[in-house]
C-alpha cells in the first residue's frame, strides 16, 4: 500500500495518497476513506469517469434537461447556455462538465475559483476560448468579488473590458469574446452572489444517489477495472457509500485491495466487502469515524443540541464550511442531524445508531424561567 501515514488517522495504513490541491483541508477530511473530495489515486490510469450522458448513471432530471438544451443548441448551431451545477462533493459535477464539452463537440477549459488570483488570469483564459468552447469553473462560489465582476459582461455580452496602462494614461479597451458556455460548479447555489447566479440560464442540482444507482456505478467501475463482484458484494459497497459515486469507486478499490491481500483473490462478495468495510471503520449506514465523531460530539458535549455551527466547528477543529458542505448534507438527508434555527441537533436516529439512550421527555421540556430568588 502506498498510502501516506498521518498522525491521528483512524486507519492510517489505508490512506489514499493525498492530492496536492487539498492541502488546505483538515487532516481528518484527507484521511477519510469516505471523503467525498477527490484524492490523487482517484482515477489512476484507467478512467472511471463516464464520457457520454448515456453512460452517466442516475440524475434522470438533470440528464433530461441537459440533453434537451444541448440538442436545441446543436440544432440552432449555437453554443449551449451557461450551466450552473450545484451539489455536495463527489456527485458528478466535474464529470458532467466534461460530458457537456464532449457531447457539444467542443474543447473544455478547466479552472478553479480560488486559484484565480488576478483579473488577468481570467482574461487570459477567456481570450483563449474558441466559439462554442466550455469554460468550467470549479468552486465558482470561491471566486474573488473583483474577478467575479469580469464574468458579468463576459457571460452576458461576450465582452471583456481590459484596462491598459496605469494612472492618468490608463484606458479601457473592450474585447469581443467568442460565444462560449460557462459551466460553474458549486456546493450550494446559495453561496453565489445573485448577479452571478442570475446569469446562468440553466441551473441544475445534483442529489445523493439511491443504493440501486450506486450499485450500477460499482458494477460499471468493477468491469472497467477487471474486478469480479459477486453475491451482493456491489450492493454492500453501494449501501455504505454515503450516496456518493466518488466514495463508491474508492470503497470498491479499497475492498479489492483487501480481497487481494487477505484472501489472495480478486473476487468481492458480500462477506469480503463486509469484512473490509468493518476494518475501514465504515459502518453499515456508510458513516465513518468523522461522521460519528460529529454526532457523538453533539450528543456528549452539547447534550444532543441545539448547538451553533461555529461552536461545533471549534469543538471538532473543523472548518465551518467543511462541516456544512461535506459532512452535514448526508447526515441531514438520512435524518441523523437536524438544522434548527437555534442550531444543530442530533436526532433520535443518531442516538440509537450510536447506542446512546434518547430521552424524549427531557428534550421536549420547554425552557422555564426560574423566578429570581428561587434559582
Ligand atoms: N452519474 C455517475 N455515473 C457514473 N460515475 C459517476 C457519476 N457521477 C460521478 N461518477 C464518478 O464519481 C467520480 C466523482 O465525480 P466528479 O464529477 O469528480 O464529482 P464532483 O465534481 O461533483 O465532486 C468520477 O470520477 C466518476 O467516476
Ligand atoms: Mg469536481
Amino acid at each position: 500500500m502506498n498510502g501516506k501515514v498521518n498522525a491521528g488517522s483512524p486507519n492510517p495504513e489505508l490512506n489514499p495518497e493525498l492530492d496536492t490541491d487539498r492541502n488546505s483541508e483538515s487532516v481528518f477530511e484527507e484521511d477519510r476513506i469516505v471523503a467525498a473530495q477527490s484524492q490523487a489515486d482517484e482515477d489512476g490510469i484507467v478512467s472511471l469517469r463516464p464520457s457520454l450522458l448515456s453512460e452517466y448513471v442516475g440524475q434522470v432530471k438533470v440528464k433530461e434537461n441537459l440533453s434537451l438544451f444541448m440538442e436545441a443548441a446543436r440544432n440552432r448551431n449555437d453554443s449551449l447556455d451557461h450551466v450552473l451545477l450545484a451539489g455536495p462533493p463527489g456527485l458528478g459535477k466535474t464529470t458532467l462538465a466534461h460530458i457537456i464539452a464532449q457531447e457539444m463537440g467542443t474543447q473544455l477549459h478547466s479552472i478553479t475559483g480560488p486559484n484565480i488570483e488576478k483579473k488577468g488570469d481570467l482574461a487570459a483564459v477567456l481570450t483563449n476560448l474558441q466559439p462554442g468552447d466550455v469554460l468550467f469553473i470549479d468552486e465558482i462560489h470561491r471566486l474573488q468579488k473583483t474577478i467575479e465582476e469580469v464574468l458579468y459582461s463576459a457571460m452576458e455580452d461576450y465582452k471583456l473590458d481590459l484596462i491598459i496602462g496605469q494612472g492618468p494614461a490608463a484606458k479601457t479597451i473592450r474585447i469581443d469574446l467568442p460565444k462560449f458556455t460557462l459551466v460553474g460548479a458549486t456546493t450550494r447555489t446559495g453561496l453565489l452572489s445573485s448577479p452571478l447566479r442570475d446569469r446562468f440560464g440553466v441551473q441544475l442540482r445534483l442529489d445523493f444517489y439511491p443504493t440501486e444507482e450506486l450499485e450500477q456505478i460499482v458494477n460499471r467501475s468493477a468491469s472497467i477495472l477487471g474486478i469480479s463482484v459477486i453475491e451482493n458484494g456491489a450492493n454492500e459497497i453501494a449501501r455504505r457509500s454515503r450516496g456518493t459515486p466518488r466514495i463508491a469507486n474508492r470503497l470498491l478499490k479499497r475492498v479489492r485491495d483487501f480481497a487481494d491481500v487477505r484472501r489472495g483473490k480478486n473476487l468481492i462478495d458480500r462477506e469480503i466487502a463486509n469484512a473490509a468495510l468493518a476494518l475501514f471503520e465504515v459502518d453499515d449506514r456508510g458513516l465513518d469515524y468523522m461522521d460519528r465523531k460529529l454526532l457523538l460530539s453533539i450528543i456528549e458535549k452539547f447534550d444532543g443540541g441545539p448547538v451553533g455551527i461555529d461552536t461545533l466547528s471549534s469543538a471538532l477543529g473543523e472548518e465551518r464550511e467543511t462541516i456544512e458542505d461535506v459532512y452535514e448534507p448526508y447526515l441531514i438527508q438520512e435524518g441523523f442531524l437536524q438544522r434548527t434555527p437555534r442550531g444543530r441537533m442530533a436526532s433520535r436516529i443518531a442516538f440509537e445508531h450510536l447506542g446512546k439512550s434518547y430521552q424524549e421527555s427531557v428534550r421536549q421540556l420547554p425552557l422555564i424561567e426560574i423566578p429570581k430568588g428561587l434559582g
